[in-house]
């Protein structure tokens, strides 16, 4: 069973633009499924959608649309959500440093979201120390305050905060970005370990494809808030299929993060030329950047058609490729 299941999710944000009212579709009919104790890494340039997606995961912003199952429960349906199973979920953010409250010391920066739940002062106390540990955080800087601290250090701070809360699921949006390359391998190596103390689940959102490739079993790619393809995080990275995940990969200098030199590889791509999710284009929304764009693809977007197990694609290359249903589905 999978422990995390979107189908359908939609969000949309009225915005203005150029003086008028507008609709901006910044997750459109995103299906994704995790399962437990792995990592579904989610990729694409800037302004896909990512942190949209994240946030109504977590329940930082309400659907427009769709269904979301956690833990075999369902917790979204359109605009409803299930506030009890929230807890369960946390979310790590880029910045680590405007996410701690700079007057507060570490220990009570870590203890603060369990001493909101009511949590009795000697668990916290207990919880706290045992999490700056599993983190690397000496216990020494229990008493320090943020700016004592260095980037990567801070991070850790979030990541213990997160992990104090017992969650199943953690979404870690950019949550290494703001690092060093030499930090942010530390920091995915912790990541990794705790996953397997903890047997926890991630969704690790980054726009860095080193780092998505490093720490992700699965990978989907986000182009102008839809997925257009995804797959294990081997087979789609040996073997792109969407024209798009192909360009991504074509500009990724290496694939050891570290040694990768550029810091952004995906945005290093000319963007000038990316629509806007306010007027996409017909069809298919990748066709104005597309090397292989048919007449087809202005005027159908294409479904996204599973290709072999675990893996989807959502191209009219791949129309003649599609796994049949299995016999029971036939009509
Ligand atoms: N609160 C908001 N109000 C209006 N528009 C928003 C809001 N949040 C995001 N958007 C728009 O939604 C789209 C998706 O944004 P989002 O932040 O999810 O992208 P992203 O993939 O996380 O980008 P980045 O890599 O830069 O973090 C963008 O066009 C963005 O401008
Ligand atoms: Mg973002």
């Amino acid at each position: 069973m999978e422990l995390l299941e979107l189908i359908d999710i939609s969000k949309q944000f009225h915005v203005r633009s150029g003086g008028r009212r507008a609709t901006l579709s910044a997750v459109d009919h995103v299906s994704l499924t995790v399962r437990p104790g792995t990592t579904l890494g989610v990729v694409g340039e800037s302004g896909c959608g990512k942190s949209t997606l994240a946030r109504v995961i977590v329940g930082l912003h309400l659907a427009d649309d769709g269904e979301m199952i956690f833990d075999g429960k369902q917790v979204l349906a359109g605009k409803r959500r299930t506030p009890t199973e929230l807890k369960r979920m946390q979310m790590v953010f880029q910045d680590p440093s405007s996410a701690l409250n700079p007057r507060a010391t570490i220990s009570e920066s870590i203890g603060f979201p369990l001493q909101v739940q009511g949590t009795p002062k000697a668990v916290i106390a207990d919880r706290v120390a045992k999490v700056m540990h599993d983190v690397g955080l000496p216990a020494a800087y229990a008493s320090h305050y943020p700016h004592q601290l260095s980037g990567g250090q801070r991070q850790r701070v979030n990541i213990a905060r997160a992990l104090a809360l017992q969650p199943k699921l953690v979404v870690l949006d950019e949550a290494v970005s703001a690092l060093d390359k030499s930090i942010q391998a530390q920091v995915l190596n912790l990541l990794s370990d705790l996953q397997e103390e903890y047997g926890l689940t991630y969704v690790f959102i980054s726009h860095d494809l080193n780092v998505v490739r490093y720490i992700s079993d699965d990978v989907a790619v986000m182009y102008l808030g839809q997925v257009v393809e995804s797959g294990s995080a081997q087979e789609l990275y040996d073997n792109p299929k969407h024209p798009y995940t192909q360009l991504l990969l074509s500009s990724v200098p290496t694939l050891d993060p570290a040694q990768s030199t550029r810091d952004e590889p995906v945005d290093s791509i000319d963007s000038t030329e990316i629509p806007s999710p306010i007027d996409p284009p017909s069809g298919c929304r990748f066709r104005t950047r597309c090397p292989f764009a048919m007449d087809v693809c202005a005027q159908t977007a294409p479904p996204r058609i599973t290709i072999a197990d675990d893996r989807t694609v959502a191209c009219h290359l791949y129309a003649d490729s599609a796994l049949p249903l299995p016999h029971s589905q036939e009509v």
